[in-house]
């Protein structure tokens, strides 16, 4: 007997890579006053990627400036150096990439024992069949729908696909990890993430260019609904 659970609830977690890093703690304001759920934290080392943006510190002095979860986005070569850092800053989800860590199971539980929730993150050339073994020790699958590095990117739509395919090993396997899209999510693309079952939609500059964010966060909001209703197929489920 196939169960279909009823419709979660998106979470839609704008990245403050794309607001003014001069003020951002407005920046941290604006996501909770247009009613974002999880502020996202993208952090860059010029190695991983070729770009640069902020550390610890920066995620505990705007810790205090919310109540929302925050959800943070290593980009970095030997995450492991960096876990207990995020962590003590406050950090709620500390994701690290595949490609950047071979004991992805030890960081995953180091996470976990650090009190934060450990996700795993795959760049766009890399199968969700890598990350088949780590899935029951995480509470996150960050699928990356553009190649890290930089927001307003377009999103390469064959990413979906894994997307889909965590979605189906998560009710086969009975998991609950929760699965992220991160990289083109706009008015447009919304809709196609929603049917390939994603459950967090980070959005940079989508969100942080619109004249009403608000507007722009219902607008989604209903737009993954809609694409979702009718949608059949086994429920994701959900860790509570
Ligand atoms: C890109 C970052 C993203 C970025 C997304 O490497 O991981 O979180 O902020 O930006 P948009 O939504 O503009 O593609
Ligand atoms: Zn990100």
């Amino acid at each position: 007997m196939i169960l279909y659970a009823p419709m979660e609830e998106p979470i839609f977690a704008p990245s403050l890579l794309s607001s003014d890093f001069s003020d951002l703690r407005s920046s941290v304001g604006a996501i909770e006053a247009a009613g974002g759920d999880w502020v996202h934290l993208d952090v860059m080392d010029g190695r991983f990627v070729p770009n640069l943006t902020f550390g610890p510190k920066m995620v505990s002095d705007l810790r205090p400036r919310t109540g929302l979860p925050m959800d943070v986005h290593l980009m970095t070569v030997e995450p492991e150096r960096l876990v207990a850092a995020f962590a003590g800053a406050g950090a709620d989800y500390i994701t690290f990439h595949a490609e950047a860590c071979v004991h992805a199971h030890r960081l995953a539980e180091d996470i976990r024992s650090l009190g934060a929730k450990p996700g795993i993150a795959i760049v766009p050339s890399t199968p969700a069949s890598l990350i088949a073994e780590l899935l029951p020790f995480v509470d996150l699958v960050l699928v990356m729908t553009v190649d890290p590095g930089f927001g307003g990117q377009s999103l390469i739509p064959a990413c979906l696909d894994k997307c889909s395919a965590l979605a189906r090993a998560r009710a086969e396997r009975g998991l609950s990890f929760l699965i992220s899209v991160d990289g083109g999510i706009n008015a447009e693309t919304i809709r196609a993430a929603s049917a390939a079952w994603a459950d967090v939609l980070v959005m940079g500059s989508a969100f942080f260019s619109a004249a009403d964010q608000a507007a722009a966060l219902r607008e989604a909001r209903a737009t993954f609904k809609a694409a979702r209703t009718g949608q059949g197929g086994p429920a994701p489920a959900r860790p509570h």
